[in-house]
């Protein structure tokens, strides 16, 4: 735990402000859409609400002497994935859990907001702060999993039932692709300063880069049309070995969540079912769709330390959670610079989410957290319109494997100059 410990009375607040956004996005849920379960990778929200709450259990409230755990179960149910924490239900039985019920989940969730505040008050160590903020961040982490999980869930649902009836406007025109040219050479990349990051970040370190272009924009639907229209999902040409077995396996056809009827896509999105316009950001794509069209188009997906060399210089800006649009903004004119590398989607990269050079795992059961999963997966950089903006940053790693579709995935495509 490399950063700095935020301040008793500035932890007290943003520990209100986290816990108080996750209730929020609970509010347009019932306790039955609380407990769906629509496939193994996606939790219930209620097991979500939990989970958060149990991490700040098991992490900082247990450090406290003479503790006692609010419920002797709740380890089992919610712990994760930690082993150094003990044995725990298995991720696809989450959606089994009727009991304990909502009003015991939301008890538990007041139980220990009130000793963190108490902790947060009166004596809490450095120490324990840098854990409440790892908590707090875990947290935002699942503001976001809430939110993608729901939508499969209720996208899963045959009379798709909107999250939220309010669409966000869809206003504005995509501007021409661009390709914005970057000279390589010696670049730093991974975190840096006294602010949060997770240990994934770190150490910042030397890569070299060839000369390169980067798109001006995020691909948008109208790009994946093109793709399509051009027999995209039939050319096993295009397509990685591993990620054409996936979409004949799966039966992909288009981007998860789109829907043709009556000769017109449409797609279903938070605020219900809505005709796919061309000008704004393809979304629900993997991996192996994203590079496949990256291929179809005579380009490739960028690296990790690409992007961040680009993101370097701009100003973070672009919707994030706080925006409440729940969708990515079309692309907008930007006055001739690298657009939307923040916010509105997350972006595949080429790069294999592996440790940097130098990477220790930390000690104890936080160890866990990264370290473990660095196998199989593709990182993903800029964050997405249900990341909580301050939860972000541009050294920031997201990863899920090559098939994930149902994260806010979308697609920046790279040249070689
Ligand atoms: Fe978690």
């Amino acid at each position: 735990m490399d950063f700095e410990a935020p301040s008793p009375a500035d932890l007290l607040a943003r520990y209100g402000e986290v816990r108080g956004t996750t209730a929020r996005l609970c509010e347009p849920l019932s306790a039955e859409d609380m407990l769906v379960q629509s496939m193994p990778q996606a939790s219930p929200t209620k097991w979500h609400l939990a989970h958060t709450t149990w991490f700040f259990e098991a992490f900082v409230l247990a450090e406290l002497p003479g503790h006692r755990p609010f419920h002797e179960s709740f380890g089992y149910l919610f712990n994760s994935y930690y082993n150094a924490l003990g044995d725990r239900l298995s991720r696809p039985k989450r959606g089994l859990l009727s009991r304990p019920s909502l009003a015991q989940v939301m008890r538990y969730r007041e139980h220990v907001d009130g000793a963190m505040r108490q902790l947060l008050a009166s004596r809490a160590s450095s120490n324990l702060r840098r854990l409440t903020l790892i908590g707090l961040h875990h947290e935002q982490q699942h503001q976001e999993l809430i939110l993608t999980d729901i939508k499969h869930a209720l996208g899963g649902n045959p009379l798709k039932p909107s999250y939220r009836d309010r669409p966000a406007a869809l206003a504005g025109v995509a501007p021409p692709l661009r390709w914005m040219e970057h000279p390589g050479g010696l670049i730093d990349i991974g975190h840096a300063g006294a602010g949060f990051a997770y240990d994934n970040e770190t150490p910042r370190h030397r890569v070299f880069l060839r000369p390169f272009r980067l798109a001006s924009r995020l691909a948008t639907c109208g790009d994946y049309m093109a793709f399509l229209d051009d027999g995209g999902y039939s050319r096993p040409e295009l397509w990685l070995s591993d990620g054409w077995d996936a979409c004949q396996r799966e039966g992909w056809q288009a981007p998860l969540y789109w829907e043709k009827t009556e000769g017109r896509w449409w797609q279903y999105t938070l605020a219900g079912p809505r005709r796919v316009r061309e000008d704004e950001l393809v979304i629900h794509v993997s991996f192996y769709e994203a590079d496949a069209f990256a291929r179809w188009s005579g380009a490739r997906l960028p690296t990790e330390a690409e992007w961040e060399a680009v993101a370097a210089d701009v100003p973070v800006a672009g919707s994030f959670l706080d925006a409440d649009r729940l969708h990515p903004a079309p692309a907008e004119e930007n006055g001739g610079g690298t657009a939307q590398l923040f916010g509105e989607a997350w972006q595949w990269t080429a790069s294999p989410y592996v440790a940097y050079p130098g990477y220790r795992t930390p000690e104890g059961a936080l160890g866990e957290y990264n370290g473990k999963f660095m196998c199989n997966q593709l990182v993903l950089r800029g964050g997405s319109c249900l990341t909580p903006r301050s939860h972000f940053r541009r050294s920031y790693r997201n990863f899920f494997p090559p098939d994930a579709r149902w994260q806010f995935s979308g697609v920046r495509l790279a040249r070689d100059l």
